[in-house]
């Protein structure tokens, strides 16, 4: 998978060559090209923001140096993904469409966002647009929210993971969180595992890791259950 970011702050990606996509990186699955948008400014300044039609506070990142970095890359037939806390929200899901992409470019906004008419016009152009968002909270720009998301994406790619079972029982992937996990002791601090967990009662096990997952949804994530469990009850 070809990744392409831009962004003002390109150290920030660093990060990426670490670790899984790091290896990712060295193994050729995953071809990522970090971009520093203020290589497409012409002003002595490097100026990437303006103040916003309208009024009102905070700056608004400028149009042309954008709209020349992404001319440069060429996302027609791209995915152009937008991370910004108005945007549609980042799931399991979203990450399984995403890793069957081909090509990428991640567009990481500062400041109060960019100008609305380089999303318009990038679709313009036959770029598939994502406006995604990491969650209800608010970042300071889009990189760490590139960050999430390329991990969580570049982990579903085929050949990444040593072991694509432990892909399938994790937290989210069938709509619920996922079971609490032990190893070895079996009593640690005069705590004992659940005794289930030790019998090699492969059904029981299955049951009891089930039953945990709805419990610890229904707990922590009510909103989930709602989805995936009345479908469930209704199909039956
Ligand atoms: N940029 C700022 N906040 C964000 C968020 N919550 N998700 C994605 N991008 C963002």
């Amino acid at each position: 998978m070809r990744v392409d970011v831009v962004t003002i702050f390109p150290e920030y990606l660093r990060a990426l060559d670490l670790s899984l996509p790091g290896k990712a990186q060295r193994s050729g699955l995953l071809d990522l090209r970090v971009h520093d948008l203020r290589d497409h400014t012409h002003d002595r300044h490097r100026t990437v923001d303006d103040t916003p039609y309208g009024g009102g506070a905070g700056m608004v990142m400028k149009p042309e140096p954008w709209g020349e970095a992404l001319d440069a890359l060429d996302v027609t037939g791209a995915t152009l993904v937008v991370p910004t806390p108005s945007g549609e929200v980042f799931r399991q899901a979203t990450a399984r469409e995403l890793s069957t992409r081909e090509r990428l470019v991640f567009a990481c906004g500062r400041y109060e966002g960019i100008d609305a008419r380089v999303v318009e016009h990038a679709a313009a152009a036959g770029a598939e647009v994502r406006e995604v968002s990491i969650g209800d909270y608010v970042l300071n720009g889009g990189e760490v929210a590139v960050l999430a998301i390329v991990e969580a994406v570049v982990r579903l790619l085929p050949g990444f993971m040593g072991n694509p079972e432990s892909l399938v029982e994790e937290s989210h992937e069938d709509g619920l969180l996922e079971y609490p996990v032990y190893t070895k002791p079996a009593s640690w601090r005069g705590r004992d595992v659940p005794p289930v967990l030790l019998s090699g009662d492969h059904g029981a096990v299955a049951r009891w890791r089930r039953e945990e997952s709805l419990r610890r949804t229904a707990e922590r994530r009510p909103d989930l259950l709602a989805e995936t469990v009345a479908p469930r009850e209704s199909d039956a």
